[in-house]
């Protein structure tokens, strides 16, 4: 139970599923791409989701590697709020392919991502 509400989805469609096993199982597959082949988890790692790194990741500035820790309740996003959403966190403007592999996320994987890191 104490899990289920700190989950705060997005979509309609899986909120209708509030933290009911399809959630679950979103959330379980963003994870596993965010740590796998979208390659977050190369500098979003650890405890707090940060290797503390300061790199630039195509926005023309090394920055500090932010912890994603309760992040689905701080846009915008990134440190000039190029994103309103979550989901524009993959757009060009916020580095696109130099913000992790995202070359691998297909459209279909950005909903997961998104939903597991509204669950952090
Ligand atoms: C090369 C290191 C690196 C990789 C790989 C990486 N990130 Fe980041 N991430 C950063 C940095 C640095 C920032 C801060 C950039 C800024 O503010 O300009 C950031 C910011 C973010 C933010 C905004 C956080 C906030 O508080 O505004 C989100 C969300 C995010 N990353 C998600 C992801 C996801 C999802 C992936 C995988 C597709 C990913 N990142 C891959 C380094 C990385």
């Amino acid at each position: 139970m104490q899990s289920e509400t700190r989950v705060f989805l997005g979509s309609s469609a899986i909120k209708s599923h509030w933290g009911g096993a399809a959630a679950r199982s979103v959330v379980a597959r963003g994870k596993k791409l965010f740590s796998g082949e979208a390659g977050c988890s190369d500098c979003h790692s650890g405890p707090d989701l940060t290797n503390n790194a300061t790199i630039d990741v195509g926005k023309g500035a090394p920055t500090q590697v932010p912890a994603l820790l309760g992040v689905g309740a701080r846009a915008p996003f990134l440190h000039d709020g190029c994103a309103t959403t979550l989901a524009d966190r993959f757009a060009p403007a916020c580095g696109g392919a130099f913000h992790g592999n995202v070359a691998a996320i297909g459209a279909n994987d950005i909903p997961d991502l998104v939903a597991y890191l509204e669950s952090l």
